[in-house]
């Protein structure tokens, strides 16, 4: 009887691609997937731990894991992601009953474990191939991430991610144009394009096979048939004019930038070693909204780092005030092992990080409530993704914008609809459709 696999995911869009990957490899070496996690011979995680409660959420799953395996002693347990890197061998002595455990670099190791005689407990934890370069599931078929570079060369003192993914690698650009335009030749409409810092792709390329973020972009835009590139994360850093004129003259490229603040002070900023200043991330938005004027804006704020101040945190209320983000994700500061940032004295007591983090949430809340008002009595191109998670009578998708939108109409995943907007909250937008374009027209 064909063997079965149940994944679970944590984390980021990067480990969403590799868990694509994982799966396609899988089932390339004859492995189908389990509905639950009881059914399944293999139950794998793929694992986070960019903060405390990315290992918390997950060490509870392993508990399910622990008890299914005691009940049938062939089920295989593994572990793959930046939280088994961070761990490493340790993963064993903690959690005995975990068969394999793999770092993100070492993904394809899991076949040839599956595949050998071996019965005893293995770790890999090089930092070696690309998932991009393995077979791919893809959750929807009309949308599909690339994976651009691995790694990341920068030093964020509170950040755990150098070192579970490495120095940054980038992929040949010959190659992703190639992926990409199998992804259009398969039906596929929006990719986005992955990385720690995609916009210092290429850099480590050799010389003579040196391609620029910007000039990656206008390569795939070129491919018939892809409506929406996007990518994520830049860094403020290395947010050229380029790519932002990019974002103005290429067909496909959305409107939309998700350039991560981390703080609006200058001091938290050189303490989290992030190399730019607040005025330099101001003139970054200053050269985005005079290119691109109607571009959504989102980003990444942390709260409560090491010795910040109620005058520090009053500047990133400020920022966040002053670019009105059409969205954010924030975070409590959590101390990570291994990491600069975790070894700083006055960390900021826990109700004080809560407290900002209120603060925060009120002044990012009301600026996207006021930014998503400008689509209002427009219409706007969505991509329908599915139904509505609230109302399931309703169709869901994305503008090009990055904004969820739920409308009345008829249309199914893949569609690229015409929706007139007629009502908008922080979240979301509402409309009702008008034009559809099928997916395979
Ligand atoms: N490479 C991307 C994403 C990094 S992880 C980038 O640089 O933008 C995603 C976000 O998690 C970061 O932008 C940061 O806001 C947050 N983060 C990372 N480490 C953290 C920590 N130790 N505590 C709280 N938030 C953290
Ligand atoms: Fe972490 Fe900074 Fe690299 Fe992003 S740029 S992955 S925050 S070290
Ligand atoms: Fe992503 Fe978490 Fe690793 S955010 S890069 S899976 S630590």
């Amino acid at each position: 009887m064909r063997k079965r696999y149940h994944l679970t995911t944590f984390g980021c869009q990067m480990n969403e691609h590799d868990s694509e990957r994982m799966k396609g490899m899988l089932e390339s070496i004859g492995y189908g997937e389990a509905a639950t996690r009881d059914q399944a011979d293999l139950i794998l995680f793929n694992t986070c731990s960019i903060r405390e409660n990315a290992d918390n959420r997950f060490v509870a799953h392993l508990g399910e894991a622990k008890r299914l395996k005691a009940q049938d002693p062939t089920r295989v347990v593994g572990v793959g992601g930046c939280w088994a890197q961070s761990v490493k061998e340790e993963v064993f002595a903690r959690f005995p009953f975990v068969d394999v455990a793999f770092g993100p670099g070492q993904v394809h190791k899991l076949a040839e474990f599956l595949t050998s005689d071996s019965l005893s407990a293995q770790g890999f934890f090089e930092f070696e191939g690309f998932t991009g370069h393995l077979p791919a599931k893809r959750a929807r078929e009309f949308q599909a991430w690339v994976q651009i570079s691995v790694g990341c060369n920068s030093v964020c003192s509170y950040c755990i991610v150098p070192s579970t993914r490495g120095r940054e690698v980038s992929r040949p650009t010959d190659e992703l144009v190639a992926e990409a335009r199998a992804l259009a030749a398969d039906g596929v409409r929006e990719v986005t394009l992955l990385g720690q810092n995609v916009n210092s792709y290429g850099r480590d390329l050799p010389r003579e096979r040196r391609t620029s973020f910007a000039e990656l972009l206008t390569r795939i835009d070129a491919i018939e048939g892809l409506e929406r590139i996007r990518y994520t994360s830049p860094h403020p850093k290395d947010m050229r004019i380029d790519v932002i004129k990019a974002h103005a003259e290429l067909r496909s490229v959305c409107e939309h930038i998700h350039l991560p603040l981390q703080s609006g002070s200058g001091t938290v900023l050189k303490r989290m070693r992030r190399t730019y200043t607040r005025e330099r991330y101001l003139d970054r938005v200053a050269l985005i909204r005079e290119h691109v004027p109607d571009c959504a804006l989102t980003t990444d704020i942390i709260v409560g780092f090491p010795r910040e101040t109620e005058e520090d945190f009053r500047q990133t209320l400020e920022v966040a005030e002053e670019v009105g983000y059409d969205g954010a994700f924030t975070f409590v500061y959590s101390p990570r092992r291994g990491t600069e940032a975790a070894t700083l004295p006055d960390q900021v007591p826990h109700e004080v990080q809560v407290e900002r983090m209120e603060r925060l949430v009120e002044v990012i809340q009301r600026r996207a409530h006021e930014r998503a008002q400008r689509f209002v009595g427009r219409r706007v191109a969505v991509l329908v993704e599915g139904t509505s998670r609230t109302d399931p009578s309703r169709l869901r998708g994305r503008s090009r914008h990055n904004k969820v939108v739920n409308f009345d109409g008829l249309a199914a995943p893949g569609d690229l609809v015409e929706v007139l907007i007629t009502g908008a909250s922080s979240q979301t937008l509402t409309g009702e459709a008008s034009l559809v374009s099928r997916a395979s027209g």
